[in-house]
């Protein structure tokens, strides 16, 4: 409660007793007190639904008083006609009807370039992985797995290519659309998602991750993020329903051998 606005409010409407207004002024006077009371004088802001829906309750209210004696009545609709007639307020009439245009154009203006505000709690880009999952029924250890292809590398660079092949298959048919041609994280529905897809010629993604690590979020995507990675919405989906266990490994001896990074070397435990 913002006590200052509501005792002004107060003082004001208690003011007015003495300006001799009539019935119409007192409904237009109590309305706007109302309101600002409502508006500025509860702390947190009301939202403006709610707002609208009091400021309803609170015209039906005055209407139902002003029409419940038949002399206010008549005073209201006597200053109403006044006002439309009386010459002495042609310049008021010809304002307001100028102003109300304007108000209206106003409120669709500042509705409509209004920026949508970002989550205020950031997001962990990097979150530590679990210990082990549970992948199509088999439980992985996320902290001793490594990819069984990486060393065929060196004992059998034949079987090595036709891993990372597999892998391009795989990536263009499935990664393309986010993470883009050049693995740039600008594939062609990237900027319609907040995050924006991963970019992996960046020295921040994959080559400071382990290949363990990628395997947990192509396999989990999005819905295994833990909680300090979701105040915005990923849309890195769960490849586990559509790809094998040898299907994300190839995917990511592709990512590697594309981007030319190397994974970060698990660290030796002593
Ligand atoms: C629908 C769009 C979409 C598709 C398709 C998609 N991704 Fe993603 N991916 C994202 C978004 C968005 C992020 C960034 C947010 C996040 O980390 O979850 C991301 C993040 C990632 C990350 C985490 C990188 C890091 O630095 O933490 C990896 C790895 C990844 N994607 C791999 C893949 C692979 C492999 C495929 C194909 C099998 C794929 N993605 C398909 C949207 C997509």
């Amino acid at each position: 409660m913002n006590f200052i606005v509501i005792v002004s409010v107060a003082v004001v409407l208690f003011a007015l007793r003495f300006a001799k207004l009539n019935a119409l002024g007192w409904a237009v006077a109590w309305w706007v007190g109302v309101y600002i009371c409502f508006r500025y004088g509860v702390v947190p802001p009301v939202p403006a639904s709610i707002m609208s829906m009091y400021m309803f309750i609170v015209t039906l209210v005055l209407v139902a008083y002003v029409s419940a004696a038949h002399d206010r009545m008549k005073e209201v609709t006597d200053s109403l006609i006044a006002f439309f007639v009386n010459p002495k307020y042609k310049i008021a009439l010809g304002l307001s009807l100028l102003l109300l245009p304007v108000l209206v154009a106003f409120q669709v203006y500042t509705g409509m370039t209004s920026q949508p505000q970002p989550p205020i709690s950031g997001r962990t880009v990097h979150p530590p992985p679990p210990g082990n999952i549970s992948f199509q029924g088999k439980q992985i250890d996320l902290l001793t797995v490594h990819n069984p292809y990486r060393d065929l590398a060196d004992s059998d660079p034949q079987a090595f290519s036709a891993h990372v092949n597999a892998g391009r298959s795989i990536y263009y048919q499935n990664c393309v659309y986010c993470h883009g041609d050049n693995m740039e994280g600008d594939g062609m529905f990237a900027h319609g998602f907040d995050p924006i897809p991963a970019n992996f010629q960046d020295p921040t993604t994959i080559a400071m991750l382990q290949e363990s690590y990628l395997f947990w979020r192509i396999a989990k995507g999005a819905p295994g993020l833990p909680s300090e990675s979701t105040p915005w919405f990923s849309a890195m989906p769960a490849w586990e329903t559509f790809l094998s266990e040898e299907e994300i490994w190839d995917v990511i001896l592709f990512l590697y051998d594309y981007t030319g990074q190397l994974p970060r070397a698990s660290e030796e435990v002593h």
